[in-house]
């Protein structure tokens, strides 16, 4: 049975976390890693399976362990990944592409991808890997890294802050209607996107500095490209998730949408996705999404998915403040 998730650590303070324990390594042949900077960094230095392919459980605790990411945080976007990208058969969820370790897929549509597969958890716009649609959406993309320190040069004095967050945000945002025909930036990957351009200062800055949070690019680089803590690395001081999304908005309010008719330069926004008013709709559009990939399951698969869709939505009631939990499948 895939168990519930696991609760906060004991202990979630500060702490050096590039330990001898946990020694940065190369890739070995066939290791993977994926479109998530944090999770390719917990894996080369063996907070997850050096080969990519965890358990809901082993990330929800080598996030919590190595980042000092929020429990129920920790468990909503773990979760969310693992029912749209993982084996539910099997509890097992590649970080980058598909792979026969995590055991055979269920009848399509299920996929079992992993994490790279576009539309699912990963989407478009960004910060340091491109969009589907130029054919690589998952490796570090150093064009767009330059881009990344060009913006913190230019409103950052040099480093990622807050305010590079805004700027960055919304240009990747530009960037994708002006050349992307497939741009798409509703329900997931709306709320995603703004989260992941307020991880590096939440959770890639060392947790001994307390005001004034920013990253330098030499850290940036460390992370994003290298997967790989800066030396002396301590994780966040106290439990952190997406804080600093507002700060991120109120220079350039944007809402939900896409470029509408496979155009370019024709962004219609979409009144019914989720947006930061509305975070139960982006619970109901994911179940949504899962029954779409799952129509008729049966058995093991089944009553794993109950149980899945249950542990997420464990996370996710208090991370959102408050949906009414949906049972497609039923329950146990
Ligand atoms: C991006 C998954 C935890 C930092 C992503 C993406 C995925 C993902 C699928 C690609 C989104 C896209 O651009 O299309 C996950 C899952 C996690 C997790 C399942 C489980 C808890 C973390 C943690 C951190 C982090 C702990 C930081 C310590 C980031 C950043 C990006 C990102 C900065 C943006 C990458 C870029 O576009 O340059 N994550 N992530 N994530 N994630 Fe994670």
């Amino acid at each position: 049975d895939p168990p519930p998730p696991p609760g906060p650590p004991s202990f979630a303070g500060l702490k050096l976390v590039n330990d001898a324990d946990h020694p940065w390594k190369p890739l070995r042949e066939g290791d993977i890693r994926g479109p998530c900077p944090g999770l390719n960094t917990l894996a080369s230095h063996g907070y997850l399976p050096r080969n990519g392919v965890a358990s809901p459980s082993d990330i929800v605790k080598a996030v919590q362990e190595g980042f000092n990411m929020e429990n129920k945080f920790a468990i909503s976007v773990t979760y969310l990944g693992h029912l749209l990208d993982g084996n539910l058969v099997t509890d097992l969820l590649s970080i980058g592409g598909k792979t026969p370790n995590t055991g055979p897929a269920p009848p399509p549509p299920a996929h079992a991808g992993g994490l790279n597969v576009h539309g699912a958890f990963e989407g478009d716009a960004g910060i340091t890997r491109a969009d589907a649609f130029f054919g690589d959406n998952h490796s570090f993309n150093q064009t767009l890294f330059d881009k990344f320190v060009d913006f913190s040069n230019r409103y950052g004095g040099g480093y990622y802050n807050l305010s590079v967050a805004a700027e960055l945000r919304y240009s990747r945002i530009q960037d994708s209607i002006a050349t992307n025909p497939d741009f798409s930036f509703k329900n997931v990957r709306y709320i995603t996107a703004y989260g992941e351009t307020v991880f590096p200062v939440t959770l890639f800055v060392d947790g001994r500095v307390t005001t004034d949070r920013k990253l330098s690019m030499e850290d940036a680089a460390s992370f994003f490209r290298d997967m790989k803590f800066p030396p002396d690395f301590h994780r966040a001081a106290q439990p952190s998730s997406n804080e600093g999304i507002p700060q991120v908005l109120a220079p350039h309010p944007w809402l939900p949408g896409g470029n509408a008719d496979g155009k370019v330069n024709n962004y219609v926004a979409d009144p019914d996705s989720a947006d930061f008013q509305h975070l139960c709709r982006m619970y109901t559009n994911v179940v949504e999404n899962v029954v779409g990939l799952y129509p008729n399951p049966t058995g093991i698969l089944k009553r794993n998915l109950i149980k899945n869709l249950h542990y997420w939505y464990t996370g996710v009631n208090v991370t959102f403040g408050g949906c009414t939990e949906l049972f497609p499948y039923g329950q146990l």
